[in-house]
Protein backbone atom coordinates (compact mmCIF):
# COMPACT_ATOMS: atom_id res chain seq x y z
CA UNK A 1 0.00 0.00 0.00
CA UNK A 2 1.04 3.41 -0.59
CA UNK A 3 1.37 5.53 2.45
CA UNK A 4 1.67 9.31 2.87
CA UNK A 5 5.19 9.29 3.60
CA UNK A 6 6.10 6.85 0.84
CA UNK A 7 4.88 8.61 -1.34
CA UNK A 8 6.20 12.15 -0.29
CA UNK A 9 9.68 10.50 -0.85
CA UNK A 10 9.12 9.32 -4.29
CA UNK A 11 7.82 13.13 -4.88
CA UNK A 12 10.93 14.69 -3.08
CA UNK A 13 13.35 12.13 -5.56
CA UNK A 14 11.22 13.68 -8.45
CA UNK A 15 11.86 17.27 -7.66
CA UNK A 16 15.79 16.28 -7.49
CA UNK A 17 15.39 14.53 -10.74
CA UNK A 18 13.52 17.38 -12.33
CA UNK A 19 16.72 19.51 -10.77
CA UNK A 20 18.73 18.12 -12.59
CA UNK A 21 17.46 19.27 -15.93
CA UNK A 22 16.29 22.56 -14.55
CA UNK A 23 18.78 24.12 -11.89
CA UNK A 24 16.62 27.19 -11.48
CA UNK A 25 13.09 25.18 -10.69
CA UNK A 26 12.45 26.39 -7.44
CA UNK A 27 13.32 29.90 -8.79
CA UNK A 28 10.98 29.41 -11.68
CA UNK A 29 8.05 28.11 -9.25
CA UNK A 30 8.71 31.20 -7.55
CA UNK A 31 8.35 33.81 -10.11
CA UNK A 32 5.44 31.78 -11.43
CA UNK A 33 3.78 31.70 -7.97
CA UNK A 34 4.69 35.79 -7.66
CA UNK A 35 2.54 36.44 -11.09
CA UNK A 36 -0.45 34.28 -9.50
CA UNK A 37 0.20 36.62 -6.43
CA UNK A 38 0.23 39.97 -8.07
CA UNK A 39 -3.15 39.65 -9.68
CA UNK A 40 -4.06 40.48 -6.31
CA UNK A 41 -6.87 37.92 -5.31
CA UNK A 42 -5.98 36.09 -2.05
CA UNK A 43 -8.83 33.33 -3.12
CA UNK A 44 -7.68 32.78 -7.02
CA UNK A 45 -8.53 29.93 -9.22
CA UNK A 46 -5.99 28.38 -10.28
CA UNK A 47 -5.89 25.04 -13.06
CA UNK A 48 -2.20 23.43 -13.13
CA UNK A 49 -2.03 21.66 -16.15
CA UNK A 50 0.05 18.68 -16.90
CA UNK A 51 1.07 18.91 -12.51
CA UNK A 52 2.66 15.46 -12.69
CA UNK A 53 2.90 14.64 -8.96
CA UNK A 54 1.84 18.08 -7.47
CA UNK A 55 4.82 19.96 -6.92
CA UNK A 56 3.58 23.44 -8.01
CA UNK A 57 0.58 23.16 -6.83
CA UNK A 58 1.44 22.40 -3.26
CA UNK A 59 3.78 25.31 -3.39
CA UNK A 60 1.19 27.85 -4.91
CA UNK A 61 -1.11 26.43 -1.98
CA UNK A 62 1.22 27.03 0.72
CA UNK A 63 1.79 30.66 -0.69
CA UNK A 64 -2.28 31.35 -1.25
CA UNK A 65 -3.78 29.15 1.50
CA UNK A 66 -7.29 30.51 0.60
CA UNK A 67 -7.09 29.92 -3.28
CA UNK A 68 -8.39 26.97 -5.26
CA UNK A 69 -5.81 24.86 -6.61
CA UNK A 70 -6.82 21.99 -9.29
CA UNK A 71 -3.99 20.00 -10.36
CA UNK A 72 -4.88 17.73 -13.55
CA UNK A 73 -2.99 15.15 -15.32
CA UNK A 74 -3.25 12.35 -17.70
CA UNK A 75 -0.65 9.93 -16.12
CA UNK A 76 -2.20 7.71 -13.05
CA UNK A 77 0.84 6.89 -11.30
CA UNK A 78 2.31 10.51 -10.59
CA UNK A 79 -1.35 11.53 -9.61
CA UNK A 80 -1.64 8.32 -7.56
CA UNK A 81 1.60 9.96 -5.80
CA UNK A 82 0.21 13.02 -5.60
CA UNK A 83 -3.06 11.96 -4.29
CA UNK A 84 -1.21 10.46 -1.19
CA UNK A 85 0.79 13.47 -0.44
CA UNK A 86 -1.12 15.77 -0.78
CA UNK A 87 -4.66 15.11 0.31
CA UNK A 88 -5.77 18.26 0.43
CA UNK A 89 -5.53 19.06 -3.93
CA UNK A 90 -8.19 17.79 -5.85
CA UNK A 91 -6.22 16.16 -8.30
CA UNK A 92 -8.10 15.36 -11.85
CA UNK A 93 -7.78 12.61 -14.27
CA UNK A 94 -7.63 14.04 -17.81
CA UNK A 95 -5.98 13.91 -20.93
CA UNK A 96 -5.11 17.35 -22.07
CA UNK A 97 -5.71 16.26 -25.97
CA UNK A 98 -9.00 15.07 -25.41
CA UNK A 99 -11.72 17.20 -25.74
CA UNK A 100 -14.42 18.57 -23.32
CA UNK A 101 -11.26 17.98 -20.32
CA UNK A 102 -12.22 21.41 -18.53
CA UNK A 103 -15.53 19.49 -17.70
CA UNK A 104 -13.82 17.48 -15.26
CA UNK A 105 -12.42 20.40 -13.50
CA UNK A 106 -15.55 20.95 -11.82
CA UNK A 107 -14.94 25.26 -11.91
CA UNK A 108 -17.92 26.93 -10.04
CA UNK A 109 -16.26 30.15 -11.51
CA UNK A 110 -14.28 30.86 -14.09
CA UNK A 111 -10.19 30.27 -13.35
CA UNK A 112 -8.33 33.08 -12.78
CA UNK A 113 -4.96 31.26 -14.14
CA UNK A 114 -3.83 28.31 -15.44
CA UNK A 115 -0.40 27.55 -14.74
CA UNK A 116 2.20 25.10 -16.05
CA UNK A 117 5.38 23.54 -15.31
CA UNK A 118 7.61 21.15 -18.25
CA UNK A 119 4.11 19.77 -19.48
CA UNK A 120 3.20 21.72 -22.23
CA UNK A 121 5.93 21.07 -24.71
CA UNK A 122 4.71 17.23 -24.35
CA UNK A 123 1.67 18.33 -27.00
CA UNK A 124 1.67 18.69 -30.11
CA UNK A 125 1.29 21.63 -32.49
CA UNK A 126 -2.23 21.25 -33.79
CA UNK A 127 -3.12 19.77 -30.30
CA UNK A 128 -1.66 23.06 -28.46
CA UNK A 129 -4.54 25.37 -30.25
CA UNK A 130 -7.27 23.06 -29.13
CA UNK A 131 -5.79 22.35 -25.35
CA UNK A 132 -5.45 26.88 -25.51
CA UNK A 133 -8.62 27.44 -27.14
CA UNK A 134 -10.46 24.94 -24.86
CA UNK A 135 -8.71 26.83 -21.84
CA UNK A 136 -9.69 30.22 -23.04
CA UNK A 137 -13.11 28.91 -22.22
CA UNK A 138 -13.09 28.63 -18.21
CA UNK A 139 -10.41 31.48 -17.79
CA UNK A 140 -12.19 35.28 -16.81
CA UNK A 141 -11.05 37.98 -18.73
CA UNK A 142 -7.57 39.49 -17.58
CA UNK A 143 -6.99 36.08 -16.53
CA UNK A 144 -3.56 34.76 -16.85
CA UNK A 145 -1.63 31.49 -18.54
CA UNK A 146 2.02 30.79 -17.22
CA UNK A 147 3.86 28.24 -18.52
CA UNK A 148 7.50 27.45 -17.46
CA UNK A 149 9.41 25.07 -20.17
CA UNK A 150 12.40 25.04 -22.32
CA UNK A 151 10.94 27.31 -25.61
CA UNK A 152 13.17 27.97 -28.28
CA UNK A 153 13.61 30.73 -30.80
CA UNK A 154 15.87 28.71 -33.42
CA UNK A 155 13.15 29.65 -36.27
CA UNK A 156 13.31 33.51 -35.25
CA UNK A 157 16.37 33.92 -33.68
CA UNK A 158 18.89 31.10 -34.64
CA UNK A 159 22.23 32.15 -33.21
CA UNK A 160 20.29 33.57 -29.67
CA UNK A 161 18.84 30.51 -29.45
CA UNK A 162 22.50 28.92 -29.56
CA UNK A 163 23.22 30.96 -26.54
CA UNK A 164 20.14 30.32 -24.91
CA UNK A 165 20.63 26.45 -25.01
CA UNK A 166 24.93 26.76 -24.10
CA UNK A 167 23.71 29.40 -20.93
CA UNK A 168 21.77 26.73 -19.34
CA UNK A 169 24.19 23.73 -20.56
CA UNK A 170 26.72 25.97 -18.42
CA UNK A 171 24.79 26.87 -15.59
CA UNK A 172 23.48 23.21 -15.62
CA UNK A 173 27.37 21.91 -15.36
CA UNK A 174 28.56 24.72 -13.04
CA UNK A 175 25.46 23.67 -10.44
CA UNK A 176 25.98 19.82 -10.57
CA UNK A 177 29.40 19.12 -11.91
CA UNK A 178 30.38 15.55 -11.89
CA UNK A 179 27.03 14.57 -9.73
CA UNK A 180 24.36 15.18 -11.24
CA UNK A 181 20.71 13.85 -9.65
CA UNK A 182 19.37 10.70 -10.65
CA UNK A 183 17.82 11.18 -14.41
CA UNK A 184 14.51 10.08 -15.83
CA UNK A 185 15.00 6.53 -16.75
CA UNK A 186 16.58 6.28 -13.15
CA UNK A 187 13.50 7.55 -11.77
CA UNK A 188 11.03 5.70 -13.30
CA UNK A 189 13.39 2.46 -13.41
CA UNK A 190 12.99 2.82 -9.81
CA UNK A 191 9.23 3.13 -9.74
CA UNK A 192 8.73 0.19 -11.85
CA UNK A 193 10.31 -1.34 -9.32
CA UNK A 194 8.50 -0.41 -6.45
CA UNK A 195 5.93 -3.52 -5.13
CA UNK A 196 3.33 -0.99 -3.05
CA UNK A 197 3.33 1.14 -6.71
CA UNK A 198 2.26 -1.99 -8.80
CA UNK A 199 -1.48 -1.31 -9.50
CA UNK A 200 -0.56 2.68 -10.07
CA UNK A 201 2.38 1.20 -12.48
CA UNK A 202 -0.14 -1.09 -14.31
CA UNK A 203 -2.45 1.55 -15.00
CA UNK A 204 0.04 3.59 -16.10
CA UNK A 205 0.60 0.97 -19.11
CA UNK A 206 -2.82 0.90 -19.69
CA UNK A 207 -4.30 4.56 -19.47
CA UNK A 208 -3.12 5.59 -23.01
CA UNK A 209 -1.94 8.54 -21.76
CA UNK A 210 1.14 7.50 -23.29
CA UNK A 211 3.58 10.76 -25.08
CA UNK A 212 3.20 10.38 -28.86
CA UNK A 213 6.17 11.59 -29.98
CA UNK A 214 5.36 14.80 -31.51
CA UNK A 215 6.40 18.11 -29.32
CA UNK A 216 6.36 21.90 -29.24
CA UNK A 217 9.31 23.02 -28.38
CA UNK A 218 8.75 26.35 -30.28
CA UNK A 219 7.93 29.29 -29.08
CA UNK A 220 6.53 30.84 -31.70
CA UNK A 221 4.15 27.69 -31.49
CA UNK A 222 2.57 28.65 -28.38
CA UNK A 223 2.95 32.31 -29.05
CA UNK A 224 0.52 31.57 -32.19
CA UNK A 225 -1.29 29.16 -30.27
CA UNK A 226 -1.89 31.25 -27.94
CA UNK A 227 -3.05 34.47 -30.26
CA UNK A 228 -5.60 32.63 -31.89
CA UNK A 229 -6.89 31.00 -28.77
CA UNK A 230 -7.99 35.16 -27.40
CA UNK A 231 -4.56 35.93 -25.62
CA UNK A 232 -3.71 38.99 -26.50
CA UNK A 233 -0.56 39.95 -24.80
CA UNK A 234 2.03 37.42 -24.65
CA UNK A 235 5.25 37.82 -22.97
CA UNK A 236 8.30 36.32 -21.06
CA UNK A 237 8.37 37.29 -17.54
CA UNK A 238 11.71 35.54 -15.86
CA UNK A 239 13.96 33.44 -18.46
CA UNK A 240 17.30 32.01 -17.83
CA UNK A 241 18.80 30.53 -21.14
CA UNK A 242 15.92 28.61 -23.07
CA UNK A 243 14.43 27.93 -19.94
CA UNK A 244 11.61 30.65 -19.52
CA UNK A 245 8.43 31.96 -17.61
CA UNK A 246 5.93 32.78 -20.48
CA UNK A 247 2.86 34.80 -19.55
CA UNK A 248 -0.23 35.55 -21.69
CA UNK A 249 -3.19 37.22 -20.92
CA UNK A 250 -6.75 36.19 -21.56
CA UNK A 251 -8.91 38.96 -23.72
C1 LIG B 1 8.06 16.58 -16.83
S1 LIG B 1 6.50 16.30 -16.12
C2 LIG B 1 6.25 17.83 -15.19
C3 LIG B 1 5.30 17.66 -14.04
C4 LIG B 1 5.12 18.88 -13.14
N1 LIG B 1 4.44 19.96 -13.82
C5 LIG B 1 6.45 19.35 -12.57
O1 LIG B 1 6.90 20.44 -12.95
O2 LIG B 1 7.02 18.63 -11.76
C6 LIG B 1 5.36 16.44 -17.48
C7 LIG B 1 3.93 16.16 -17.09
O3 LIG B 1 3.04 16.48 -18.15
C8 LIG B 1 2.02 15.52 -18.15
N2 LIG B 1 1.37 15.48 -19.47
C9 LIG B 1 1.99 15.34 -20.68
N3 LIG B 1 1.07 15.30 -21.66
C10 LIG B 1 -0.15 15.44 -21.05
C11 LIG B 1 -1.49 15.46 -21.52
N4 LIG B 1 -1.75 15.35 -22.82
N5 LIG B 1 -2.49 15.60 -20.64
C12 LIG B 1 -2.23 15.73 -19.31
N6 LIG B 1 -0.99 15.70 -18.81
C13 LIG B 1 0.04 15.55 -19.65
C14 LIG B 1 2.76 14.22 -17.83
O4 LIG B 1 1.88 13.20 -17.43
C15 LIG B 1 3.70 14.69 -16.75
O5 LIG B 1 3.12 14.60 -15.49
Amino acid sequence: MLTHEAATEWITRWDRQQEGYLPDRETRFTALIDAVQALGRPDPVVIDLGCGPGSLSARLLERLPAATVIPVDADPLLLGLGRAAYPQLPFVSADLRTSGWTELLGLDRPADAAVSTTALHWISGPELKDVYAELATVLRPGGLLLNGDHLDTEDATPALSRLEHEVHRIETERVFGANPPEDWRAWWDAIEADPDLSALNAARTTSGAAHRGSESHLLSHHVEALREAGFPEIGTLWQRGNNRLLCAVRG
